[in-house]
Parts: C-alpha cells; sequence; structure tokens
C-alpha cells in the first residue's frame, strides 16, 4: 500500500485545468494528496477561500485519495501538522523556475525531512496561469479547455 502522503499548496484562484492536470498526475504517484489553498490577508484574490475550495472540491470529487484543506502560516508548519512527506508543485516554464527553488530550498531549511517535488503540467497547459484565466474573463475572452466547466461558469457570474 502505497501510504505517501503529498500536499500540493497554492493560491487557486481559480483552479484551472493545469492545477487539475497536476493533481491528477500527483493522485497516480501519493498514496495521499491534500490540495491546499493558502489563506493570505495580504492578497487581493477574486474569489473567496470558500469559493477557490468549493470548486476545488467539485473538480476533485472523482479523486478518491485527493483532499481539499485551507492553511495559514507557514507551510512546513501546516505540512509537519498533517504529517506529509512530500510537497508537491507545478512547473511550466524557465521562469517558473527561480521563485520555485528558493522557495523549494527556504522550505528544505525550515523543515529538512520534507521533499519538495516538481512535477510538469500536460504541455497544452504550458502557458496557463490563473492570473491569465482572471484576466481572460475580466474582458470576456474564450475560457473552453482552460479551466472545468464550473469554474467558468462561476467566473461568468463573478466578473458580470
Ligand atoms: O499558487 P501560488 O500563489 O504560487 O502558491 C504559493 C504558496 C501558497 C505555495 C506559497 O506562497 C506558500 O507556501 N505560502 C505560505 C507561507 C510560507 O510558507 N512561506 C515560506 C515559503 S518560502
Amino acid at each position: 500500500m502505497n501510504t505517501s502522503l503529498a500536499i500540493y499548496p497554492g493560491s487557486f484562484d481559480p483552479v484551472t485545468n493545469g492545477h487539475l492536470d497536476l493533481i491528477e498526475r500527483g493522485a497516480k504517484i501519493f498514496g495521499r494528496l491534500i490540495v491546499a489553498v493558502l489563506r493570505n490577508a495580504d492578497k487581493q484574490p477574486l474569489f473567496t477561500v470558500d469559493e477557490r475550495v468549493e470548486m476545488l472540491r467539485e473538480v476533485t470529487r472523482s479523486f478518491p485519495t485527493v483532499e481539499v484543506d485551507v492553511f495559514e502560516g507557514l507551510l512546513v508548519d501546516y505540512a509537519r501538522r498533517r504529517g506529509a512527506q512530500v510537497i508537491l508543485r507545478g512547473i511550466r516554464a524557465i521562469s517558473d523556475y527561480e521563485y520555485e527553488l528558493q522557495m523549494a530550498l527556504m522550505n528544505r531549511k525550515l523543515e529538512p525531512s520534507l521533499e519538495i517535488v516538481f512535477m510538469m503540467p500536460a504541455e497544452s497547459y504550458i502557458y496557463l496561469s490563473a492570473h491569465v484565466v482572471r484576466e481572460i474573463a475580466q474582458f470576456g475572452g474564450p475560457l473552453t479547455g482552460l479551466v472545468p466547466p464550473v469554474v467558468e461558469r462561476r467566473l461568468r457570474a463573478k466578473v458580470s
């Protein structure tokens, strides 16, 4: 039995097909996967944490080993509390690398027993980000193929 527990942390404002692709890949490798939404008072999100969690729960319903949760404070403290051995992050282009490397090394310094695992989404999602999705939605552009249908509906309602 695969007893590994990984945390996939992020803002998920909102969850995109790129995130979902990574969740699917992570769920195949790790025994359990927690998708953890950061409650961040500094950011001005489009969706509230509750809305983001609701959308994530809906789109991950078919994955029995995936849980959606919220965390505050340091990721390593949350990982310790949950007993996770792995932090999963998606990496798309080289431009992601510098930020991800800094975060990974800092997290490792704070908690050396944690492994940080990077996975690449499918090629078709390399250009996709929640930021781009929010922008397209705000200007009424097409979102098909970028986000799950439920997220598209919520985005349209949010910006209308
Ligand atoms: O989707 P994002 O916004 O790129 O996710 C960033 C996230 C939530 C993974 C990162 O900001 C985070 O872990 N924040 C929690 C605070 C923390 O632990 N900071 C130290 C990491 S260097």
